[in-house]
Parts: structure tokens; sequence; C-alpha cells
């Protein structure tokens, strides 16, 4: 195999779904990243998988989702793992071929997008909106984009991310939002994403307050939402030292007023 494909089971607990099975299937597009985050292993090793950087090629990711048609499970598809996917120079001739190819969702019944939104120019964000409003396709196909934020202020925002680009990426998100609203488009839903951590954590309250402000219908979640609507989500930190960054989660979400129940790791938490 040539590039990096990750399969996980996945069970759906959304009331709808309550005992079918999806596959999750991650095909990543590429393990170069444009931030440096503290938290994340892309940015901790200079070869993410023991090999160096790379982009995928075009022909692997034609063939290996050719190679999903009529897949007898369901599909949940992601154009990453560890890198940046927007990274990838033809990121949006990949993405245009797949959902051009996934007639009555043949390729993959579920799509998802995380991006740290650095690369987001007002010419992507439309096309992503065009193609999640495909006729072909069922309607919750492109159900959501990740953004990976947080952080609310430029300096913190520095610290976290490893670059000063925190203009740049709440001004890209702030378009598509705009975007989206002014093309009468649900969808892709947004998930606002900030890994609590000791260097964020003082200012989960202004990310909430901003956020709440620039989205009309919309949840605050604690783990990986199943929702019909725009989220905020507060995710927990994954380290060596789970407990105390459990704690520190527990503890900053609970003084912006959240009931420790709402708070504990679910069963799908990852
Ligand atoms: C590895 S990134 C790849 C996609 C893209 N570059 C991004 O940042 O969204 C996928 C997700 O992992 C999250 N992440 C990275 N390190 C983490 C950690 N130690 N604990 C929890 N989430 C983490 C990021 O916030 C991001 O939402
Ligand atoms: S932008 Fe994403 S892949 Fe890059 S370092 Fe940050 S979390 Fe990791």
């Amino acid at each position: 195999m040539e590039h990096i494909a990750s399969r996980t089971r996945n069970t759906h607990t959304s009331e709808k779904e309550l005992s079918s099975m999806s596959i999750n299937i991650n095909l990543e597009l590429t393990d170069h990243c444009n931030l440096k985050c503290t938290m994340c292993s892309q940015s901790m090793r200079d070869e993410a998988h023991g090999v160096p950087h790379r982009f995928m090629k075009w022909e692997t990711w034609r063939e290996s989702l050719n190679n999903l048609r009529d897949f007898p499970d369901e599909i949940q598809l992601c154009p990453h793992w560890l890198g940046e996917p927007t990274l990838h120079p033809d990121f949006d001739r990949f993405i245009s071929y797949a959902f051009g190819i996934n007639h009555n969702n043949q390729i993959f019944r579920g799509f998802r997008l995380h991006t740290n939104a650095v690369l987001f120019s007002e010419e992507r964000s439309r096309l992503l909106l065009e193609l999640a409003q495909l006729p072909f396709i069922k309607d919750d196909t492109f159900n959501f984009i990740h953004f990976s934020l947080d952080a609310f202020s430029k300096d913190t925002y520095h610290i976290i991310k490893g670059k000063d680009t925190r203009e740049m990426a709440y001004r890209n998100i702030l378009r598509f939002l705009a975007l989206r609203s002014k093309l009468g488009y649900l969808r892709p839903f947004v998930s606002m994403g900030f890994v609590v951590q000791p260097n964020n954590a003082h200012e989960a309250q202004e990310f909430l307050n901003f956020w709440e402000q620039n989205l009309s219908d919309h949840s605050v979640d604690f783990d990986w939402q199943h929702k019909e609507c725009d989220s905020i989500y507060f995710r927990r930190l994954n380290t060596d030292n789970q407990e105390k960054s459990d704690l520190l989660f527990m503890n900053t979400l609970s003084k912006l007023g959240f009931e420790q129940t709402k708070l504990m790791r679910g069963t799908e938490s990852f």
C-alpha cells in the first residue's frame, strides 16, 4: 500500500441508528502540516509514519476510492490522519473527484473534514459547500467540517499552534459561515474544536462566548457529536498523563457551568 489507510469500526449510538455498524476509513492525503501544535504527535516527529512526510499520489486516491465501490459496510471517509489535508497541492481536485463518483453513496456514506482552517479560501469554501449539496448523494453525506482552533487570543493561539495564523483561521471560518448562510445551505455543519490543555484552559470561556455569538443553531459538546446542527466542541487532551488532563478538562468546563455528568468520558471517546 502506497499510503496510509486506517480503518476503525464504529458503532453508531445515535437514537436513529442504535445498532448499525459503519467503518471509518482515513485516507491520509498528507502527513505534512503547516502548523506545529504542541499537543499533536504529528508535530513531535519529523517522520510521522517512520518514513519522510509525503503527499498521496492521484492514482492511489483514485484506486482506493474505486475499490470501495459497493463495499458491504457503510463507509465514513476522512481525508486525514496525522497531517493537514488542505495542504495537499491537489486537495480540491481530489475531493471533487471523490464526491463526483459517489453516485447514490456507492463509495462512501459520510464524509468529514478536519482542518486547521489556515488554507481555507473563499473558492475552497464555495467548492466544499457545493459538493455537500450534490443531488445524487444523501443530504447528510458531507455532514460536518471540524475546525481545530484550540485558542481564542492571538497569543495563546501562537503558543498552542506554533504559528501566528490566528487571524487567518478565524477570518476563513467566519467567511465560510457567511457564505453558507448567504447560499441558504445547512451543511456542512461546523464543529469548532478546542482541545483543553494547560496553556489554553484560561480562555475556554472567551472561546465559548465568541462562537455562541457567531453560530445560530448549535450545541456545546464534549464528545464527537452526531447532531444535526453546528457545534462548539471542547475535547479532552490525550496525553501520557490522562488522569491529569481529564481533571483539567472537568475543572475547566465545570467552571463554565457545565454539569459534571455531561463531562464524563463516553464509550466512543478516543
Ligand atoms: C491530528 S489532527 C489532523 C487534522 C487537521 N490537521 C486538524 O488539526 O484538524 C486531527 C485532530 O486531532 C486533534 N488532536 C491532536 N492532538 C491531540 C491530542 N493530544 N489530544 C486530543 N486531540 C488532539 C486535533 O485538534 C484535530 O482536531
Ligand atoms: S494542525 Fe492538525 S495535524 Fe497539524 S499539528 Fe495541529 S493538530 Fe496536528
